[in-house]
């Protein structure tokens, strides 16, 4: 499947954001540390939410899906008959988060079998720390045939763990392994993004006990079961916001983002792009992201929360490619993420990629090219810098975009914004 994407277009109109994909992902995997099932709202209509749900019903997880609105969907998961303890390799080189369920169905039945995910377009991306933490709460860890084999008969201990690298699912991992651990665990270095947030707030309302969530230091104190029925909404995706406020900066237009606190979840971005040019106003539960006229150059290094996201960082380059005059965008996070650079030169940008860092030399005019996306943000970031050009584009494998964006071309046609899917 391919998207045809007619250049010179302007964004003006609104965009009601959906659940965040990196929140529901790891909520879902959390329905397995559950008695009494959990129910979540707000689940955003992806291909990476039916990997995991077709992932957890190979384990045994009953589920129910019922359309909520037109970009999402209600989840109703039951786990009383989880029979299996394998994510198999099929399953996790599709979708690295797939590692999520280890934790879980550590903590919850003493065992788990996952597929090593190897290596991304994006790079190395290791599980190491994962590992590391659950050894620290005292799993039985071999790795054999391509697997994670993860063993605690008698179940985890709660223990102090310090991460050398604060990581994103990695917390999320240890700390839905130490809900039910015996006694207290204490993570420090944790990451502090918003998902994290989002499922620690979940699992307490399910019957955890978690605090310190959204700081560097996490606080675990184990409970035996987590029997609370629980109805949980899937926090906003501020990915997708960021995405949508770019695509108002690339084309000199406006896009009103519904649906959430997009100033809090979002401060650097923001700051960043209001020396770009773009203003942002509050709106009625939203915000407004509107086009100055400029696209100012400026520096940006990608950081974990609250700095610059990573995931926004390819999109933000393709905004780059339009400035009048010369940004450096450095990528802190993942050592191969400047994939987008080449096809974002055949538009005719002018990028320079050396080690960590981009050079981008502004360009009066991008002009409409076939284009192949290479990972799930950079695919959005050929679209934006496609609707600016001159002519129009063909952007290739856009089942990564799938992956991770909610209903893209009804989305843009919301905001005036045409494009087409072909096959
Ligand atoms: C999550 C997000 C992803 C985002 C990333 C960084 C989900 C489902 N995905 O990915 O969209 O780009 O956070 O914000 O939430 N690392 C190790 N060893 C480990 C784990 C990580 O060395 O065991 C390194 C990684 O290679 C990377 C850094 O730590 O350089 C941060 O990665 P991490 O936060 O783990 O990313 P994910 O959780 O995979």
């Amino acid at each position: 499947m391919k998207l045809k994407v007619y250049g010179n277009q302007k964004v003006n109109g609104v965009v009601p954001i959906s659940g965040a994909k990196n929140s529901a992902l790891p909520l879902l995997a959390a329905s397995i540390l559950s008695v009494n099932g959990l129910k979540l709202t707000n689940v955003p209509l992806l291909a990476d939410i039916e990997t995991t749900l077709s992932l957890l019903e190979s384990l045994g997880v009953a589920y129910r899906v019922d359309q909520e609105s037109l970009y999402a969907n209600t989840v109703e998961l039951k786990t009383g008959s989880i029979y299996n303890f394998t994510a198999p390799y099929e399953t996790v080189k599709k979708m690295r988060a797939s590692i999520l369920v280890l934790g879980p169905l550590l903590t919850r039945f003493g065992r788990c079998r996952v597929s090593l995910p190897g290596g991304c377009s994006i790079g190395v991306r290791p599980i190491d720390l994962h590992l590391k933490g659950l050894e620290a709460l005292g799993a039985k860890i071999e790795l054999k045939d391509g697997y994670v084999h993860a063993v605690a008969p008698k179940g985890l201990k709660g223990a102090n763990f310090d991460f050398p690298i604060a990581t994103v699912t990695g917390t999320e991992n240890i700390m839905m392994a130490a809900a039910l651990a015996d006694g207290t665990t204490v993570l420090r270095n944790a990451a502090r993004e918003p998902e994290i947030v989002d499922l620690a707030n979940c699992l307490n309302a399910m019957g955890a006990k978690i605090s310190g969530q959204g700081t560097s230091v996490v606080m675990i104190k184990g409970v035996s079961s987590l029997r609370n029925t629980t109805e949980y909404r899937v926090m906003p995706d501020r990915i997708e916001a960021g995405t949508y406020a770019i695509a108002a900066g690339i084309t000199k237009g406006r896009v009103d983002l519904i649906g959430g606190n997009f100033r809090e979840l979002l401060p650097t971005f923001i700051e960043k792009m209001e020396r770009i040019g773009l203003e942002f106003s509050d709106i009625e539960n939203g915000l407004r992201a509107e086009s100055s006229g400029e696209i100012a150059p400026v520096d940006v290094s990608s950081d974990p929360y609250p700095g610059f996201p990573t995931d926004l960082q390819a999109q933000t380059t393709a905004l780059l490619c339009l400035a009048d005059g010369e940004s450096t965008v450095t990528e802190n996070i993942y050592e191969n993420r400047f994939m987008h650079a080449a096809e974002l030169m055949r538009m005719g940008a002018n990028i320079t990629i050396s080690g960590d860092k981009a050079c981008v030399k502004g360009v009066e005019q991008l002009t409409g090219a076939p284009m192949m996306a290479t990972d799930l943000r950079a695919s959005f970031s050929l679209i934006l810098a496609a609707l600016a050009a001159k002519g129009d584009s063909v952007v290739d494998r856009i089942y990564h975009l799938d992956r991770g964006y909610c209903c893209v071309k009804e989305k843009l046609a919301s905001c005036g914004v045409t494009v087409d899917r072909i096959s």
